[in-house]
């Protein structure tokens, strides 16, 4: 894994992550091991301004000082763009990375909106521990009126018998208040289903999304400013029951980037699996990969077919009870995995479950 000089042109873009330079006398500011994860043939410097010690990046070559001694000279490279995005055993599209990564440097609210299972919050989540922030994960579909966000209220019998009211603060309060304590942290507060809140509720939300930045503290009644350190990030499932919309209207959605993710390609879909299920074999795999890829693009079939619904098929099909059975297994797991995430049967020919069990027939047959 180590590079040769050879390997090394003038001009070429490669990965790198810097540190201070701390050699004495040196006029760089900067310095790495690595190209591209594989190690240097030589020490490798810089001085742009725009390089963030620790933050992985891509530089242009600019020269490589004595090539022809194998102890000596130094390999000297400019900047070029911030690195994109990888996250380890997390599909991101390639594209979507790039937005991604260009939204939380400008600290605008973000919003996931895709299909069930296609890795809303895990993304979320990954790109937390990434830049290392706190994950905040709140699931709004719980929420009925706009105090619910941050204060739950709950009732108890006090020691007299007379009915007490607590307000019990919610994740979100918390973090917040977290947040304001320690400005050095970072805070990644992320919304799941923001369309299955009451409308109501979701508008009291909206000044802390906006410029306005504050929130009305339902405890100790005041406004509750949201630190800087705090970045939202939302997201929205477009299931069947929200064909085409979200039932989040104009003016909410504007405080928002919205952003668009979709299922992993399906051989993408395959590499997670096959880390995952290192027991099971590639053409197995993939079978069940091209038949849920079949069931999402099927018109007839409506929402999605979460990522979930594969992963488990192969927890079933690696397990030991059916081992050496998979030929004759593997419709059967389907059956469950697939079609009982749909309404009705999978022997109903007129339910959703049975359009997914004949959608998923045929994909098998295909790829027999
Ligand atoms: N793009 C992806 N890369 C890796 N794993 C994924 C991806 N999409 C979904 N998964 C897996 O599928 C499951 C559901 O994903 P999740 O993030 O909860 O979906 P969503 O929030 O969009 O409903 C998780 O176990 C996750 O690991
Ligand atoms: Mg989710």
């Amino acid at each position: 894994m180590k590079l040769r000089v050879e390997d090394i042109e003038i001009g070429a873009v490669m990965e790198a992550t810097f540190w201070v330079n701390s050699a004495e006398g040196s006029r760089f500011r900067f310095r790495s091991t690595h190209l591209d994860g594989k190690r240097a043939p030589k020490v490798v410097l810089s001085n742009d301004k725009r390089i963030i010690p620790g933050v992985p990046c891509l530089v242009s070559i600019a020269s490589i000082d004595k090539p022809e001694r194998a102890d000596h000279g130094h390999i000297e490279v400019t900047y070029v763009r911030p690195a994109p995005f990888r996250i380890e055993g997390v599909y991101i599209d390639p594209i979507v990375s790039k937005k991604l990564q260009i939204l939380l440097e400008s600290g605008l609210n973000i919003l996931l909106d895709g299909p069930q299972g296609c890795g809303k919050t895990t993304l979320a989540r990954s790109i937390a521990d990434t830049l290392g922030m706190r994950f905040v994960f709140f699931n709004c579909g719980a929420v009925v009126e706009a105090s619910d966000f941050l204060a739950t209220i709950q009732v108890r019998a006090s020691s007299s018998g007379q009915p007490v009211t607590d307000f019990v603060k919610t994740e979100l309060l918390e973090a917040l208040e977290q947040a304001r304590e320690n400005p050095e942290e970072r805070y990644l507060l992320f919304l799941d289903e923001l369309n299955r809140c009451t409308e109501g509720a979701r508008n009291a939300l909206m000044p802390a999304l906006d410029a306005t930045r504050k929130v009305f503290h339902p405890i100790e009644n005041r406004f509750l400013e949201i630190p800087s350190n705090v970045q939202f990030v939302a997201a929205v499932n477009r299931g069947s029951e929200f064909t085409g919309t979200f039932g989040i209207d104009a003016a909410q959605l504007d405080r928002f980037a919205p952003l668009q993710m979709d299922y992993p390609p399906p051989d993408e879909e395959v590499k997670i699996l096959r880390a995952r299920h290192p027991g099971l074999g590639k053409g197995l795999i993939e079978r069940i990969v091209l038949a849920a890829d079949a069931v999402r693009r099927a018109p007839d079939v409506p929402g999605g077919l979460s990522v979930r619904a594969t992963d488990e098929a192969c927890i079933y099909l690696e397990h030991p009870l059916m081992e050496g059975d998979h030929a004759r297994m593997l419709p059967e797991v389907l059956k469950s995995s697939f079609c009982g995430r749909y309404s009705g049967r999978w022997s109903d020919n007129d339910s959703d479950a049975g359009a997914v069990w004949g959608v998923t027939q045929a994909s098998l047959k295909e790829s027999e």
